[in-house]
Formats: structure tokens, sequence, C-alpha cells
């Protein structure tokens, strides 16, 4: 099965890694040039590589998923079967690639997304055909989870297809309509959001925050460096998908995130953020 990911970042090039080292894939890893394309390539070059000298995974297997995956941009997405969207988290971007893709591709490609939190049902007006959320988790070669999200239009046989390939890479779906932020992240990131307040109000150190959350939740990492792995920004993005499509208050992002993200203190990516990386 050909599959195509749009957006070689964090998600595209985990994404492309988690087909390409399964049995019958090949990936086209896409984005906005061929370029930017091929350095996800590469550092799904640097990952098999650590896992190859770790012994996790045969050096044969390891150039054989690698040699699964080409690169270019989105045009090269045209002949697929599956095409999974992972480009920023913006709504008006990823109107755009669907409506491009629909012009160049097929009417039998499958079109998915792998959205954190916005409406699939709005996507697919622009994708001209049911588009349905495949949501992977970071780092996408190792988490088990995919929410599969259907929108209004979902044909339950496309659930039934992409729940089917979704348990032939090794994962584990989850089925859930289409609302803002899905399951997962509309209970997790409202607890970050929660937390940064707490820190905010100077209620307890950060890493008393994290402490209780580990050892009284038995969470295996707190909330403020969870937020840090996310991205910061990623997680006022989400705050503000959840409070504009649900208008209740308890969802409001905390100014903390907003400040931060202003400042550009997002976290493990830019080295700082409620933790200091190095
Ligand atoms: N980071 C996470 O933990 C996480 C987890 C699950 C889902 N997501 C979702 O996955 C998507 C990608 O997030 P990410 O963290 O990988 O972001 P990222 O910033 O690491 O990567 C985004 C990529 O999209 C590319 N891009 C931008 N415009 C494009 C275009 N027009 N065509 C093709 N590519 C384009 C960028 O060049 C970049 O390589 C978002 O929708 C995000 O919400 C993120």
């Amino acid at each position: 099965m050909n599959i195509a990911v749009i957006g070689a970042g964090t998600m595209g090039s985990g994404i492309a890694q988690a087909f390409a080292v399964c049995p019958g894939y090949t990936v086209i890893l896409c984005d906005v040039n061929a370029d930017y394309a091929e350095k996800g390539k590469g550092r799904i070059r640097t990952a098999l590589e650590k896992l190859a000298e770790k012994g996790k995974m045969s050096r044969q297997a390891a150039d054989e998923a690698l040699a699964a995956i080409r690169t270019g941009a989105n045009s090269a997405a045209s002949d697929s079967d599956l095409v999974i969207e992972a480009a920023l988290e913006n709504m008006e971007l990823k109107k755009k690639i669907f409506g491009e893709l629909a012009e160049i591709c097929g009417p039998d490609t499958i079109f998915a997304t792998n959205t954190s939190s916005l409406s699939v049902t709005e996507l697919s007006a622009y994708a001209k055909r049911p588009v349905i959320g495949m949501h992977f988790f970071n780092p996408a070669p190792v988490m088990k989870l995919v929410e599969l999200v259907s929108g209004l239009s979902t044909p339950p046989e496309l659930a039934a297809k992409i729940k089917a390939i979704a348990l032939d890479i090794g994962k584990t779906p989850v089925e859930v309509k289409d609302a803002a932020g899905f399951l997962v992240n509309r209970m997790l990131i409202p607890m970050v959001n929660e937390a940064a307040g707490i820190l905010a109000e100077g209620l307890a150190s950060a890493d008393d925050i994290d402490t209780a959350m580990k050892l009284g939740a038995n969470h295996p990492m707190g909330p403020l460096a969870l937020g840090d792995l996310i991205g910061i920004d990623v997680c006022l993005a989400i705050m503000e998908v959840l409070y504009s499509e649900s208008g209740d208050p308890k969802y409001r992002p905390h100014p903390l995130l907003r400040k931060m993200t202003r400042g550009g203190l997002l976290g493990r990516k830019t080295n700082q953020g409620f933790f200091k990386y190095t």
C-alpha cells in the first residue's frame, strides 16, 4: 500500500517511520519542498540507526525501512492509496492542502489527517470527500494509540478500513466522533493548563507540581514536563480550539501559556519551557 505523509516534521517523520518498518507499505514523505522532506527523512535515518545500534532492530530491517521511504513536494502524493496530512495545526493551511490534494489525487485515494484538535468534518468540505482523523501520538513510532476520528459524513466502511490499517501497523485504535480535542487532548491539555495556573498563582514549585502528579496519580510524567514535551505553543493552540468550539470558560487558556509562547519558551524544542533543558 502506498502511503503519502504531508508534512515532514516531528509527527510526519514519525508516522512515515511507523509505516515503513511494516511489511507491505511504501511511503512518500512530502513537505513544502523536497529539501524539507529530505530533512525529515534524515531524522528517520538517525532514529533507525539508533534502533539498529541498540539491537532493537536488525541493520537489514533498518535499511529496508529507510529504502521504503521516498521524499518529495506535496505533488508527489498524487499516486498514493492513503494520504495522511501532518502539516502545522492551522485550519486554513490544512484546508488549502486538502483542496490541492483533491485536484491531484484519484477518487479512490483515502484522505486522513493527524490534526490534534481541528474539525475533520470542516476539512471534508475542502477535500471534496470524507476526511478521517488518524491521530497518532508523539513519538509516533513508539506510541501505541491512534484515535480514529469520524466526521459527520465519514462512512462506517471508511472507518473500518482505517481501523484495519492501524491494527496492521501494530497500533491500538480507539474510535471517537468529531469534537474539539477528541478524547485524549480534551482531558490531557486542560490538565497541563491547570498545572500552569497553579504555578502562576505561586501555590507550588514546578518540581513539586510534577512530583505530586507522578507520585499521587501514578502518572509517568508530570503535567509541566508533559507540556514542555508537547510544546507550549501546541498546548495553547489546543486550549484555544477547545475554548472557541465550546464557549465553555473551563477551557480558557491560562495567560501563562500565552506569555511563554510569545516569549519563545516553547518547551523542549527551544530548550526552555517550564523547565530548562540542555
Ligand atoms: N507534536 C505533537 O506532539 C503532536 C501530536 C499529535 C498530533 N500533532 C499534530 O500533527 C501535526 C504536525 O505537528 P508537528 O508537531 O509534526 O509539527 P512540526 O512543526 O514539527 O512539523 C510541521 C511540518 O509541516 C510542514 N509544512 C508546513 N506547511 C506545509 C505545507 N503547505 N505542505 C506540506 N508541509 C507543510 C513544515 O515544513 C513542517 O515540516 C499538527 O496538526 C499537530 O497538531 C502533533
